[in-house]
């Protein structure tokens, strides 16, 4: 058996994470700092840096407490080096470096986005390579064809906005708070999704890019219209312009991914990253799945926001593939996987 510990302190969580061969989760511990950033509306790097810092420690003994193991215990270390913000990953990177220096374990360098896109190996149900991944968070939405382990081809991504990105800004737009992705699911239950025709970007027919920059703006334009003209006349709810914004970011996200499974024609597809904790939009994959010859899998909504387990589970890949990380390797704020794979471990 091999107990791989994985880090990340790529944004605002701090974790860390026990998991036996690559799959089976022993601990997964965050420290989140949702209610630190949450009076500015977003992450404050310099804050979330400082945070990393005061809890690198008890995060990652609570993780090995939780899985009843000692440092002895591990095989390797697997953290992120980007993407990221800087500071914080810094702390990640140096904290990882010592324990596996002093402590004489083999060192795994990895790629947040591998991470997001293995996380679906942390459940008992995965799917069969090769398959679509579609990555999405309030970093990066990305579509990945998935030949195995290690071997990642990107068939598009975002322009502009993250998909996240997009939740969160429009929840500000809304007076809703941050994060912005769970308030907007829950508040668009009770919302028409249909109400609003906000626009949506398909780019050009082939594209498997995104955008979403523009629907953002056409939300923000149209509440300062709605707070003018529409509030108390009560014909349009808050509820249904989060609804409806939701909406058209399920009708791109479900359409893209769908056009990259016919393109592939993989018979498997894979949602991940923190937007993938959507319920609206794993049942509309669910739906579409059950009528196209093809199947939807997605973690748990723990290993679908940022975690530990996710960077063992990549770890352990690239330790059984005899990859390991120098002590020099450094961090990197944008790390597209392409870049990440061009490079060997050892020199990154
Ligand atoms: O993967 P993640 O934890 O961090 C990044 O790597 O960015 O994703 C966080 C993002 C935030 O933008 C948050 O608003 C969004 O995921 N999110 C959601 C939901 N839960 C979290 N978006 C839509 N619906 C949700 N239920
Ligand atoms: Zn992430």
């Amino acid at each position: 058996m091999m107990n791989i510990l994985g880090i990340d302190t790529s944004c605002d969580d701090t974790s860390a994470a026990v998991v036996a061969d690559g799959h089976r989760v022993l601990s997964n511990a965050v420290n989140s700092q949702i209610k630190l950033h949450h009076p500015y509306g977003g992450v404050v790097p310099e804050l979330a840096s400082r945070e990393h810092i005061r809890n690198m420690v008890p995060v990652v003994q609570e993780a090995l407490s939780a899985a009843g193991l000692k440092v002895r215990d591990l095989h390797g270390v697997a953290i992120t080096v980007g993407p990221g913000l800087i500071g914080c990953l810094l702390v990640g990177l140096y904290y990882a470096k010592g324990l596996a220096y002093v402590n004489h374990i083999p060192l795994m360098g990895i790629n947040h986005l591998e991470g997001h896109i293995l996380s679906i190996f942390l459940e008992e149900k995965t799917p069969r390579f090769p398959f679509v991944a579609l990555t999405v968070s309030g970093g990066h939405t990305s579509l990945y064809y998935v030949k195995g382990f290690g071997n990642y081809t990107l068939l598009g991504q975002t322009l502009d906005d993250a998909a996240g990105e997009a939740f969160d800004k429009v929840a500000k737009i809304l007076d809703l708070g941050y994060p912005g992705g769970a308030v907007i699911e829950k508040l668009s239950q009770s919302g028409q999704g249909d109400k609003i025709a906000f626009p949506r970007a398909y780019l050009s027919p082939e594209s498997l890019d995104f955008s979403f920059s523009g629907l953002k703006t056409s939300v923000a334009l149209y509440v300062s219209k709605w707070r003018e003209e529409e509030k108390g006349k009560g014909a349009v709810k808050v509820a249904d312009i989060a609804a409806s914004f939701q909406e058209a970011v399920i009708d791109v996200l479900a359409h893209k991914l769908m056009k990259a499974r016919d393109k592939t024609a993989v018979s498997s597809i894979v949602l991940a990253g923190g937007v993938a904790c959507n319920q609206a939009l794993r049942k509309r994959l669910r739906d579409i799945a059950s009528e196209k010859d093809v199947e939807v899998y997605y973690p748990r909504p723990a290993y679908c926001t940022d975690n530990g387990a996710m960077i063992a589970a990549a770890g352990y890949h690239r330790m059984v593939r005899g990859e390991r990380a120098s002590l020099s390797m450094d961090v990197r704020s944008r790390f597209p996987i392409q870049d990440f794979l061009s490079i060997t471990p050892q020199d990154t």
